[in-house]
């Protein structure tokens, strides 16, 4: 603190005299206040007084002042006309003929119309006058043809630009190791401008997402919030939505309240793990933390106080510290808390410190047991969290096991604020909107689902004043879509931020006119029932139905396998003029037809007959499930649930007594079955899984196929192929490298080798069975397909060779397709993840085609899998995504259906097929309206009720 200057030492500047003045006429009118509250002075002592009066006494009021200023935007915000975000050029906008979704009355608004943008800012929306229209000489005019629009996605958890695509060393700032709290980190100091992942987002609606820092510390940091579009000045601060001023302690304007900040909290697994603490550590550090913060905040209020009474008397300097200063901020009130948080002990853990320190949280995230306690959320200080949530991403650890996909119905049933998120790039945030979908098919109302992704996370981020919303004066972030937001496969036509159209050229495919309308969704209410009631682990063994014979009605479409691995559709409604019937007997399809004619041959068999109304459903094949571990796993975090990893003769030694290098792993000797994962995929219509060895090195082992509803491995048509092919990767890791990688390979292929494992070699030289690699980079898959050419020279015998993986593949598609090679595409929508996999085809609408149509167009067999066990169930989605991406006339529903099913089977040597058929009430498998209800097997004689 300065004291004021001695009056004779040096004559003060005139400006110093003001100064002086005005200080001196403050003083004296807080100590008139306090006369007139009572107290007495004595003169001399006044004069004294003001000695130590420091010479920014001002500036410590003001500071006092603003200590308990709520947080928000200025309340002239809306009077703005030109955002802080404007880039200068950007020429005003009129978008003609939309359907806007505009996120207002609870998300039940809709509004046919007009929206016109400028200065970054939406500046009228509906029936706009030409006159006013008039005012703007360069117009530029985009037809919405009466497309929907929304509001530009918002995402509440994000990583992206910390922990950036490609993954790269050099890059990777999500997570500080150096303490369990540490409110004083910032995500922005590690906001990478180029990472690939923005333009890929933007591509998928996203316009806002809030960059968190990782969930390793109790304490994480302050996270904060961007636009993803590059700006002119191409730096990291210029991405910052409304910044706080702290980042900037040049320009605090003290007559304006802050902004909101936002901080990072997690508890539970992941910082008590990483510090090899418990849970115990981790919360007597967030207390520890809150006790710091408490104190200097109790200090501050004592001080200010003080100096507002004017008793500046030993007061010393204004009590901070940079360190703490933005978890004092927390206890103000100032600050939004995202709480990573799963379990109901954790969550019980962060009530009660709210309510011991006196602090809210804005959100929970991951959340996969709030379903459970509800109430429990609404004992928090201040008020209940809002939730965000993934949609059926759960069971990869422990504290997920019990997450549910009727979280988000239930939390809003409950009367809480629901989010869904992406954590990017744990999901790719490309496709936020397809949580918000799935979200939806479980249960979530249409404007909740809405709203999830757009108004809801921008209200709980304190940034509701200007995103989430199509509303005048607000941000001018907004989505064109091609569809409804809400139907499978919704992709944006273009994408504005700050009025700035995103994409160049866009490419759409063409959807159907039931695609623009939200989907019938099916009701699920008996099952979120069932999942509070088990708390989160519902019963899922399928129950054979007793009847021998089951006549299915009300059948819209029947398709079955073909012969030569074809999938064929053998009843429509459309062209037989009614619904149709289809009569099973122990499994086995007897009719396919007119309800009148499998009625009548539905009575030729003794016996009771169970009718099941599908209701404008449909019967398909049953789908099949690779790529992840499913079926060698329960919870992918923890090990004793896992088959475990095989050891890897590329890395270390293979003990002899296992047959050292020659060995080889068979995946079915590690097969385990009613993992919640498979009975879920089960459910889903996905019957089968082929799996093989889990492995992170050269050599992963022999696949094997099941079934996923089975008990156990003895139970009737579990395994139903012991050995299916021979699985190795090739480029994920580089020590020893690549080269050397091959070049085991083309000995193996040129020799045998020895062994279980040179046997198996021998098969596939012979061509007897398929060699499938991991593989992503398309340099490496050049190499292979000259390997696969060196060794047919010599043994004339067609190699079968499948390439998984495979994000580079599109651009060898005619080397590949010439090669006879097959493709299965994993994960099906690609993301530039590494170094190897980042020269992807992302598909509409930043290119025409995707990777699977551009494939198939050069005859290459595409199947599509998964990477992780929990996302078996949703391959029918994926299945339809891909071909309605591609347009009808490059993928059919048929061809759809064959790429996680006939195709995937042959790519990967089962060499019967899983024969199972899924028969769906309402409407079609790959959609979000059908709902698989029963399991039509062949194989096992049964008919399994879902
Ligand atoms: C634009 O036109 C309208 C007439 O509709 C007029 O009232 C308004 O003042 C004009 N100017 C601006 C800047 O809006
Ligand atoms: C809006 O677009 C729809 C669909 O293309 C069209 O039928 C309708 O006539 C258009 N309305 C106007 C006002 O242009
Ligand atoms: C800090 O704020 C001032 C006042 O608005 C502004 O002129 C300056 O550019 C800002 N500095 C940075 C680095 O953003
Ligand atoms: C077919 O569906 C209609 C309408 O839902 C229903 O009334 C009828 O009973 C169903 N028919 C059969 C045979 O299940
Ligand atoms: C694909 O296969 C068909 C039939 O075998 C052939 O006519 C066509 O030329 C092939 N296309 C390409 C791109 O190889």
């Amino acid at each position: 603190m300065d004291k004021i200057p001695q009056p004779n030492t040096t004559a003060p500047r005139k400006q110093d005299v003001s100064r002086k003045r005005r200080l001196l006429v403050r003083v004296l009118l807080a100590l008139g206040l306090a006369t007139v509250l009572g107290f007495q002075f004595n003169n001399v002592h006044r004069l004294s007084r003001l000695q130590t009066v420091p010479l920014h006494a001002d500036k410590i009021l003001d500071k006092c002042r603003q200590l308990n200023a709520p947080a928000g935007p200025p309340s002239n915000f809306h009077e703005r006309t030109v955002s802080d975000r404007f880039e200068s050029g950007t020429p005003p906008t009129l978008i003609k003929n939309a359907t806007i979704w505009t996120g207002r009355v609870s998300g039940y608004e809709v509004v046919k119309g007009d929206i016109l943008l400028d200065k970054g800012i939406i500046l009228a929306i509906g029936d706009i006058e030409q006159a006013y229209l008039n005012n703007f000489s360069e117009l530029n005019t985009v037809d919405a043809g009466g497309a929907w629009v929304t509001p530009g996605i918002v995402d509440i958890h994000s990583h992206i630009g910390v922990g950036s695509a490609p993954d790269l060393k050099g890059a990777d700032d999500t997570n500080s190791l150096k303490g369990l709290a540490l409110p004083w980190l910032r995500s922005l100091d590690g906001l990478n401008t180029h990472d690939d992942s923005y333009q890929l987002s933007i591509s998928g609606g996203l316009t806002t997402a809030n960059i968190l820092p990782g969930s390793a510390d109790a304490i994480g940091g302050q996270a904060f919030t961007i636009k993803l579009r590059s700006t002119s000045e191409r730096s990291t601060s210029a991405m910052l939505l409304e910044p706080p001023y702290t980042i900037n302690a040049s320009y605090v304007d003290p007559s304006l309240p802050p902004r909101w900040r936002q901080m990072k909290h997690a508890c539970g697994e992941n910082p008590s793990r990483v510090y090899s603490g418990t849970r115990m550590d981790t919360i007597w550090a967030f207390r520890q933390a809150y006790d710091t913060a408490r104190k200097i905040k109790e200090e501050q209020d004592t001080y200010c106080e003080k100096a507002s009474a004017g008793k500046w008397d030993n007061l010393g300097p204004f009590p901070e510290d940079l360190q703490w200063e933005a978890l004092v901020d927390v206890l103000r009130g100032r600050v939004k808390v995202h709480n990573h948080c799963y379990e109901a002990v954790d969550l019980d853990g962060m009530v009660r410190i709210t309510n011991e320190f006196k602090f809210s949280i804005a959100a929970f995230h991951h959340a996969h047991e709030t379903y459970l306690v509800p109430d429990l959320l609404k004992k928090a200080y201040g008020h209940p969290p809002g939730v965000a949530l993934f949609a059926t991403n759960a069971r990869y650890k422990r504290e997920a096991y019990r997450g549910s996909e009727f979280a988000p119905r239930i939390l809003a049933d409950s009367g809480l604020q629901v989010v869904m998120k992406s954590d990017h790039y744990v999901l790719n945030s490309r496709h936020l909107i397809n949580e918000a979908q799935q979200a939806h098919y479980y249960g979530l109302a249409s404007n909740l689902a809405l709203a999830s992704v757009t108004s809801t996370p921008a209200a709980i981020m304190g940034l509701d004043h200007r995103i989430g919303l199509v509303k005048t004066g607000y941000d001018a972030d907004l989505v064109i879509w091609d569809s409804h937001p809400l139907a499978l496969g919704a992709a944006p036509q273009q994408v504005f931020i700050d009025g700035i159209a995103q994409l160049e050229t866009p490419h759409v495919t063409p959807k159907n006119v039931q695609a623009q309308k939200a989907p019938k969704t099916p009701n699920f209410d008996k099952e979120a029932q069932l999942a509070v009631e088990y708390d989160g682990l519902p019963p899922l063994t399928p129950q054979p139905e007793q009847a021998a014979s089951i006549l299915f009605t009300n059948v819209s479409r029947v398709h079955t396998r073909g012969p030569k691995c074809g999938i064929s559709q053998v009843y429509s409604m459309s062209e037989a003029g009614e619904l149709g019937a289809v009569f099973v007997n122990k499994g086995k399809i007897i009719c396919v037809g007119l309800p009148s004619i499998c009625g009548k041959q539905a009575r030729t068999f003794k016996g009771d007959i169970k009718v099941i109304d599908l209701q404008g459903g449909s019967i398909a094949p049953a789908l099949t499930s690779f790529g992840s571990p499913l079926g060698l796993e329960d919870i992918q975090g923890e090990s004793s649930t896992k088959d475990g990893k095989v050891i890897d003769p590329l890395k270390s030694d293979v003990p002899s007594i296992l047959g050292g290098d020659g060995s080889v792993i068979r995946a079915v000797d590690g097969l385990q079955f009613s993992s919640r994962d498979a009975l879920i995929a089960y459910h889903a219509g996905v019957t089968a899984g082929i799996s093989s060895p889990i492995s992170s090195g050269f050599l992963s082992g022999l696949g094997t196929a099941f079934t996923t509803g089975a008990f156990h491995k003895l139970s009737k048509g579990a395994v139903l192929q012991d050995e299916t092919a021979l699985h190795i990767t090739i480029g994920a890791f580089t020590t020893p490298s690549v080269s050397t990688q091959i070049s085991l390979l083309r000995r193996l292929l040129n020799s045998g080798g020895e062994g279980d494992l040179g046997e198996a070699f021998k098969k596939i030289i012979k061509g007897e069975i398929p060699i499938v690699v991991a593989v992503d980079s398309a340099d490496i898959m050049a190499t292979l397909i000259t390997l696969k050419r060196e060794v047919e020279s010599e043994t004339k015998t067609p190699l079968q060779v499948t390439f998984i993986g495979a994000a580079e593949a599109h651009l060898l598609a005619k080397e590949i397709g010439e090669a006879g090679i097959g493709v299965v595409l994993r994960p099906v929508r690609p993301f530039p993840a590494t170094w190897k996999s980042r020269r992807i085809l992302p598909g509409p609408p930043l290119t025409a085609e995707n990777a699977a149509s551009t494939l198939i167009r050069h005859n290459v067999t595409v199947g599509i899998g998964i990477e992780e066990s929990w996302s078996a169930r949703n391959i029918r989605f994926d299945a339809g995504w891909v071909g309605l991406e591609a347009g009808e006339d490059s993928i059919s529903y048929e061809q759809a259906l064959a790429l996680a099913s006939t195709n995937l089977e042959k790519l990967l040597g089962l060499k019967k097929g899983n024969s199972d058929l899924v028969a769906i009430a309402h409407g079609d498998f790959l959609s979000f309206e059908g709902k698989p209800t029963a399991i039509i097997s062949e194989g096992r004689n049964t008919v399994d009720l879902l």
